[in-house]
């Protein structure tokens, strides 16, 4: 049993806490000049991080953990994670919203899209064969709860070289979700 800290949006234990940089995150952001001004300036800045209670990779376990994305952009487009499709594709995932406000993006390689705002209390479900990335678009930290079949694996080669259909981009101080003109199908 790992007991959650609803208020704060962590767990109260963990066996696993993972850093994600922005140099973790080159070949993500669309603006790769501003990724690479800000590191070349000294500043690799902490974009996320999760806590994890990983489970041995026996058919059927689950992991859960939690992930906090802080609030900040690159260049216009909010920080996010880098976004993946299961290695084992047929494994779907579930997130709750714990803190902050932030939007799924989600896709699949036959070209459906959908993307869907995540706050506290909402659950998300992402089946099976959707890559996923959550976007943080509040000036706050956004956390979730996450919970998917401990063997799925993470490919996240196709988003590196592919990237998403669509972005997430502050205009005129709002969030909006506009078509990546560099992504490639498939
Ligand atoms: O499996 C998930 O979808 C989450 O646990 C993510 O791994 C987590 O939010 C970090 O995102 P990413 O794995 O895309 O870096
Ligand atoms: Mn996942």
């Amino acid at each position: 049993m790992v007991a959650l800290n609803l208020g704060a949006g962590m767990l109260r234990s963990f066996k696993k806490r993972v850093e994600v940089k922005l140099s973790d995150l080159k070949g993500f952001f669309y603006d790769h000049e501003a990724v690479v001004k800000t590191l070349s300036g000294g500043r690799d800045l902490l974009i996320y991080e999760y806590y994890e209670n990983p489970q041995p990779e026996i058919e059927g376990n689950l992991n859960f953990g939690v992930t906090i994305i802080n609030p900040g952009k690159v260049g216009i487009e909010y920080y996010m994670t880098r976004g993946h499709y299961h290695a084992k594709q047929h494994a779907a995932e579930i997130y709750v919203g714990l803190k902050g406000e932030g939007m799924v993006i989600m896709q699949t390689k036959g070209g459906q899209l959908a993307h869907m705002p995540i706050r506290r209390n909402d659950a998300i479900y992402i089946p099976a064969f959707w890559a996923h990335r959550t976007v943080n678009v509040s000036s706050t930290e956004l956390a979730f709860l996450y919970a998917y079949p401990s063997g799925a694996g993470h490919d996240y080669d196709v988003i590196k070289h592919k990237g998403f259909a669509k972005l997430v981009v502050e205009r005129q101080g709002q969030p909006k979700v506009i078509a990546n003109p560099r992504f490639i199908k498939g």
